[in-house]
């Protein structure tokens, strides 16, 4: 069953066409990547299956109930956990209080003890205020409260963006984390190795279009397709990060 599945998408900003019949699926219990440089459509995807920027065509199903152009907290019910690009944690509330920010929570593993054990670090630092964390910290916490609210189906938007390699490393830990535990997640990156390391299943979005679409295994042992797919911003795909 999939988890997610997108269909003719298209997308406006104003006038601009965005998202081209973008179409897309994630299975349940899998992880799948959705790459593609600077510009390409990631964000806008993602924030067209949250409701947060309305499609003007197409399909959204959670599993398989039609989502399109619901009010994000519709979608959010279906439980749909998203994780925004760019972090978005209190910065003067500690972490113990972004903890608690979540509401309405639903059955599932995830309490503030579960999520102190996930992640030890945040324990540590539970007094700190947000602002007080790094980046790698940062990320964390804003994984963390998507996860309290018990989510089926995880979206994270780029959670390594900005951060050290060893943090990074951190990050796709979790994301395999989740995996073990049965929830499916949706990855947008550019990190590519590290994002094709962790998935099962790789999109490539690239002017709003998918131009590819495989498993991950695949394409990450073909080089020759990954370059021809980064094409000219070859080094916007940060292909040499470890
Ligand atoms: N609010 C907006 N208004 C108008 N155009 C926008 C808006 N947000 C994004 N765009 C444009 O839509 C296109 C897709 O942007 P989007 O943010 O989805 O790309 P992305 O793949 O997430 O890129 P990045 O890797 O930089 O995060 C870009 O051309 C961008 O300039
Ligand atoms: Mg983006």
């Amino acid at each position: 069953m999939n988890a997610i599945e997108v269909s003719g998408l298209n997308t406006f900003y104003g006038k601009s066409h965005i998202l081209h019949d973008v179409a897309l699926a994630a299975k349940e219990g899998s992880v799948t990547t959705l790459l593609g440089r600077n510009g390409a459509g990631k964000t806008t995807t993602m924030r067209s299956i949250m409701g947060l920027t309305l499609p003007r065509s197409g399909s959204i199903k959670v599993f398989g109930v039609e989502v399109i152009r619901q009010p994000p907290h519709r979608v959010a019910r279906q439980r749909v956990g998203y994780v925004p690009e760019g972090r978005r944690v209190f910065p003067n509330l500690t972490v113990e209080d972004n903890l608690k920010v979540p509401q309405g929570s639903s059955e599932g593993p995830f309490d503030i003890p579960r999520i102190y054990q996930l992640f030890p670090r945040l324990e540590e630092r539970r007094m700190n205020r947000g602002r007080q964390l790094s980046g790698g910290e940062q990320e964390m916490l804003s994984i963390a409260r998507a996860l309290l609210l018990n989510p089926k189906v995880l979206i994270l938007d780029e959670p390594s963006q900005g951060l050290a390699p060893l943090i990074v490393k951190d990050v796709f830990r979790i994301v395999t984390t989740m995996k073990q535990e049965g929830m499916t997640v949706l990855l947008v990156e550019q990190n590519v190795r590290m994002a094709l390391e962790v998935a099962d299943t790789a999109y490539v979005l690239d002017h709003g279009v998918v131009v590819h679409e495989g498993p991950a295994a695949a394409l990450a042992g073909d080089e020759a397709l990954i370059q021809s797919l980064a094409g000219a911003s070859a080094e916007e795909w940060d292909l040499d990060k470890a």
